[in-house]
């Protein structure tokens, strides 16, 4: 078959997750579905909010005409509009309508930004552990991902972004709360970053851009809030997603919003609506789009998947596992008991238990543990867990 070199490199690269959903369904076919424990996706099984459907009905019901055409590509006016109005509040800056562009889940708008903004082989930074889809999203449009390590607790290490940024670097991607591993960055980490970045486009004489990938931004523990890149460099883009917080992944909508005092910010404008047509997406879903203005302040219960964080995170640390205490998002990053990561997770196979080696994000050594799933499938794993503490010598 004549597929492309590089999309058969990709599909060798990513082989071991395909390797580890193979596995997973025959475990479920041996033991049944309910006996294997899969923390190995963060697809959510809570339902979305009543709100949602309740608004989804009301609209179909209201039979308003013209709603399901082609629409501007950036999205509706009047959606748009009131997200703009929703940040002003959230971070006291002027965004107006034209500053957001609505996106088909973060990934369709991380590739329509990637799309808009890299030269060939430009560099896009990224911090270890990072999402892995990262490097094929810059390969899509001619980029070269690098990676940038972060400190013993995953925290930003500035000398390093420094020592790893070169004159081809365009972009540097932040993704707080973090997934793999549930850390929030303090503002201060982000305005040294802002200020690393004002320096280099100095001396390089181009712009950075600072991207925040940010589809876990509303779930936020212990009353802590997100940094806001937005204080922290002009250049700054914020790329969410409702996929997380209404538990809507599968509608694929999210928006892009550019800083309100961007330098020459129509020019991103103009590009945005040009790649959003141009890679296909044409616009985010129209009915996805329409439901939005009437979920103002409405997400999925927070304080229950904070609760899920403390007893799985409380579990891991009893049974002797080291395991950095996630602030945000729904998953746990702790160390793998054996310097082999893949063989640890092959190990947690034979306790039916599913998990995604840290070298998948970029950082061996480590294992990742979705918990977005029922509290009484967490608890049923626990004994796995604890057997395999125990093997390793942990307890
Ligand atoms: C860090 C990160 N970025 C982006 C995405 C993509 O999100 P979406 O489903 O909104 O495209 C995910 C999804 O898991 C993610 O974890």
């Amino acid at each position: 078959m004549s597929i492309a070199e590089n999309i058969k490199t990709s599909i060798e690269r990513a082989s071991w997750i395909r390797e580890m959903f193979e596995q997973g369904q025959h475990l479920k076919a041996i033991h049944g579905e309910d006996q294997v424990f899969d923390f190995s996706l963060g697809n959510p099984v809570i339902e979305p909010p009543s709100q949602v459907h309740e608004i989804l009905i009301q609209l179909l019901q209201d039979d308003q005409k013209g709603t399901h055409r082609y629409m501007p590509n950036p999205g509706f006016p009047q959606t748009r509009e009131f997200i703009a109005k929703e940040l002003q509040e959230e971070f006291g800056l002027g965004f107006q309508t034209g500053d957001i562009v609505m996106c088909v889940g973060a990934g369709g708008g991380l590739n329509a930004l990637f799309k808009a903004l890299l030269n060939p082989d430009d560099e896009v930074l990224a911090l270890a552990p990072y999402f892995v889809e990262y490097g094929f999203y810059a390969e899509n449009h001619g980029g070269v991902l690098k990676i940038a390590e972060t400190t013993e607790t995953f925290q930003i290490d500035i000398d390093k972004i420094a020592q790893a940024m070169t004159p081809k670097t365009k972009i540097i991607v932040v993704n707080s709360p973090n997934n793999p591993t549930g850390v929030v960055y303090p503002q201060e980490a982000m305005d040294a970053i802002g200020q690393l970045l004002a320096d280099k486009e100095k001396e390089y004489g181009h712009s950075i851009f600072l991207v925040s990938d940010e589809p876990y931004r509303q779930i936020i523990f212990d009353d802590l809030s997100n940094c806001n890149v937005f204080h922290s460099h002009p250049n700054s883009v914020m790329i969410t997603s409702h996929s997380k917080d209404l538990a809507l992944a599968g509608e694929r909508i999210g928006f892009i919003a550019m800083h309100p005092e961007m330098e020459d910010r129509s020019d991103l404008q103009n590009a945005l609506t040009l790649t959003t047509r141009i890679l296909g997406y044409v616009n985010a879903p129209a009915l996805m789009q329409r439901i939005l203005p009437h979920l103002k302040g409405v997400r999925v219960s927070i304080s229950a998947y904070q609760h899920l964080r403390d007893i799985f995170y409380q579990a891991l640390t009893d049974f002797g596992f080291d395991v950095v205490k996630p602030q945000g998002a729904f998953y746990l990053f702790p160390k793998s008991p054996t310097a082999d990561d893949v063989d640890f997770v092959k190990q947690a196979q034979e306790e039916n238990i599913l998990l995604v080696p840290g070298t998948g994000f970029g950082c061996p050594g480590y294992f990742r543990i979705a918990f977005c799933f029922t509290e009484d499938m967490i608890i049923r794993s626990f004994d796995g867990f604890e057997k395999l503490a125990k093997k390793f010598g942990l307890s």
